[in-house]
């Protein structure tokens, strides 16, 4: 088990997924660029008081998501409109957000950075807070070979943590893969074949999305979300 710790292979396609949307070839995780993302993930200079991180509203034991509140508190207890995504399976997202307008996980920091109820800062004032940290320039020049704390490094950074956040080893996937000893139960068989039947056709596998946006019949909530209609507005 520690050995397995210790051997860092990098990001890895698991064998029953289909090919990463994320450009890898152009940010290649590796160990200190990883350690460096999860660093800055739960670092709290990343909010204007120094009190919020990415992990605040993006727990590790809820799947990364804010389990328990309606919607995600950030800042002086601030409330927004919406609850965390979980961090799941990001290098297969085409669209980020419930309502879509993020394309590049690269750029996706800058919003809950500068929003008013999340983090309410902006990314000079981070990016200074951070270079002023011996331990960040260290970590910044065993990630990218240098000490310069830059807006893209420090996205990809945190790209190279959250891209490494992989539901391949649920008991569905192990199934999937024919893994020794993976057998359903005859109660999971029967719930597996009734969501083929009646729920694949939106949330198809292995990632349980077809990454579109559907009308799922839930009725207007009182915050009116637009969804979808907020980014495009058609
Ligand atoms: C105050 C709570 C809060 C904080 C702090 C926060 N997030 Fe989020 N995050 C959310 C919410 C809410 C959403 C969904 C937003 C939406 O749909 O408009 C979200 C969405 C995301 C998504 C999109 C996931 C998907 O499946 O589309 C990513 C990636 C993400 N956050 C990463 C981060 C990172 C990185 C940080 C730190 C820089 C961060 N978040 C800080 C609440 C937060
Ligand atoms: C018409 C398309 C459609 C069908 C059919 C459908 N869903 Fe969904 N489902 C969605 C959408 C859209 C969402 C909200 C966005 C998302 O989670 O990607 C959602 C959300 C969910 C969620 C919440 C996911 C989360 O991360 O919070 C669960 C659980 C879920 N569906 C289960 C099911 C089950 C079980 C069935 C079959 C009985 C089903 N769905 C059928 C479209 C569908």
């Amino acid at each position: 088990m520690k050995e397995e710790i210790e051997k860092f292979l990098g990001f890895q396609k698991p064998a029953n997924f289909p090919e990463p949307v994320y450009n890898l070839a152009n940010n290649p995780v590796t160990k200190e660029g990883f350690e460096l993302g999860r660093a800055l993930f739960y670092e709290p200079r990343l909010s204007r008081n120094n009190t919020i991180t990415c992990g605040s509203c993006h727990i590790q034991s809820s799947a990364f998501t804010q389990h328990g509140h309606d919607v995600s508190h950030g800042i002086d207890d601030r409330l927004g409109t919406r609850n965390s995504p979980p961090i799941m399976n990001l290098a297969w997202n085409k669209a980020f957000m419930w309502g879509g307008g993020v394309f590049d996980l690269d750029l996706q920091p800058i919003t809950p950075i500068t929003t008013h109820e999340e983090m309410d800062e902006n990314l000079e004032n981070v990016l200074n807070k951070i270079r002023a940290l011996p331990k960040y320039t260290a970590m910044f020049n065993g990630a990218f070979g240098t000490e310069e704390v830059t807006t893209a490094r420090f996205m990809k950074a945190l790209s190279q943590f959250m891209v490494m956040c992989v539901s391949s080893n649920s008991k569905y996937d192990k199934v999937m893969r024919k893994e020794a000893g993976a057998t359903f139960t005859a109660d999971e068989q029967a719930g597996y074949v009734l969501f083929k039947d009646k729920c694949a056709s939106c949330h198809s596998e292995p990632l349980f999305t077809d990454g579109s946006f559907r009308n799922n019949g839930l009725g207007i909530s009182t915050i009116n979300d637009k969804g979808l209609y907020g980014a495009t507005l058609i």
